[in-house]
């Protein structure tokens, strides 16, 4: 088997070859003075099992682009399956027409993936269900719910001291998995309003925590106002302690000053997007998905 990496995630991919037992495959990418990319790959596939690790976080547009031509690569080197790891599957969150005229976007990303010669897609925690759906090849979802649910079982958080909280309907799914992975703990949704123009988030009030410590469990942090608004309520709400797990870090320029700076006691993600060293914050907790890719991959 060989293992290559896109740009986007090295450390993630390395850490994924190591636990199959080989090294990182050599790939190079190549810039034209133009901003145009080549790829080469630099060792022989010929009937080869063949991964490719590419989160498809910043620079999305860029990450797919790259993904695609090394897919176009190891097709015409002869590899005898193609199977690309996508950790982070960007466009998931534009999966249907909320407004009248827009896109699909993940629709678009599922058809190229679909016809471009590869055999199976691996991705952690999709934003929604239909997404597995949309595939014609076949795609495996793996889900970070059991890592957190494994860190939350060590610190000793059980159903009579914690509640769970989705900070919006979409979690409801992603709530109550985690909820029978810990004995049935309890779980608070916070209705939550994004303004669809300007991705401004307001909420309701609700109840159930008061004196509780909180677990918020989100599938991605973006801008981090989802979080910093669930967490601002909770306090609101006689919340002591509040804790959150979300799968993605995809930290937009301003996240991690406020999630910093927010109610919350820690933030825990894991590395299906790679955080660099200026996004790290002293609430952040990564934990890896590299176990459960390489497990599902053996
Ligand atoms: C929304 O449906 C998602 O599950 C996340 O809650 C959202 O993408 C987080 O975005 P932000 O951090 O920008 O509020």
């Amino acid at each position: 088997m060989k293992v290559f990496s896109g740009t986007s995630n090295k450390s993630l991919a390395k850490k994924i070859a190591n636990d199959l037992g080989v090294e990182l495959s050599g790939l190079e990418v190549f810039v034209f003075p133009d901003g145009e990319k080549r790829v080469r790959i630099l060792d022989k596939v010929v009937g080869e099992d063949t991964v490719v690790v590419q989160s498809t976080s910043t620079p999305v547009d860029e990450n797919y682009m790259q993904l695609f031509f090394i897919v176009d690569a190891l097709k015409r080197g002869g590899a005898k399956s193609i199977t690309v790891v996508v950790p982070y599957f960007g466009y998931q969150r534009q999966d249907h027409v909320f407004r009248e005229g827009e896109d699909v976007s993940v629709k678009v990303i599922v058809e190229i993936l679909d016809t471009i010669g590869l055999n199976k897609v691996i991705a952690v925690d999709f934003h929604s269900l239909k997404i597995r759906e949309i595939f014609n090849i076949q795609a495996v979802e793996l889900s970070a719910l059991p890592i957190f649910a494994k860190v939350i079982k060590e610190k000793g958080w059980d159903k009579d001291s914690s509640v769970l909280v989705t900070p919006d309907m979409g979690g409801i799914r992603r709530i109550k998995i985690l909820s029978e992975l810990l004995n049935n703990m309890p779980f608070v949704v916070i209705e939550k309003d994004r303004d669809l123009s300007t991705g401004a988030v307001s909420a309701e009030k609700f109840e159930g925590t008061v004196g509780k410590k909180a677990i918020i469990v989100d599938d991605m942090i973006s801008s981090g106002g989802t979080i910093a608004l669930a967490a601002d309520l909770l306090k609101k709400n006689g919340v002591e302690e509040i804790y959150v797990f979300a799968t993605h870090a995809v930290f937009s320029e301003k996240a991690p000053k406020i999630l910093q700076e927010s109610e919350v006691n820690s933030v825990y993600v894991t590395d299906t997007v790679l955080v660099p060293d200026e996004k790290k914050f002293p609430k952040l907790k990564i934990l890896s998905v590299s176990q459960i890719i390489s497990d599902v991959i053996k």
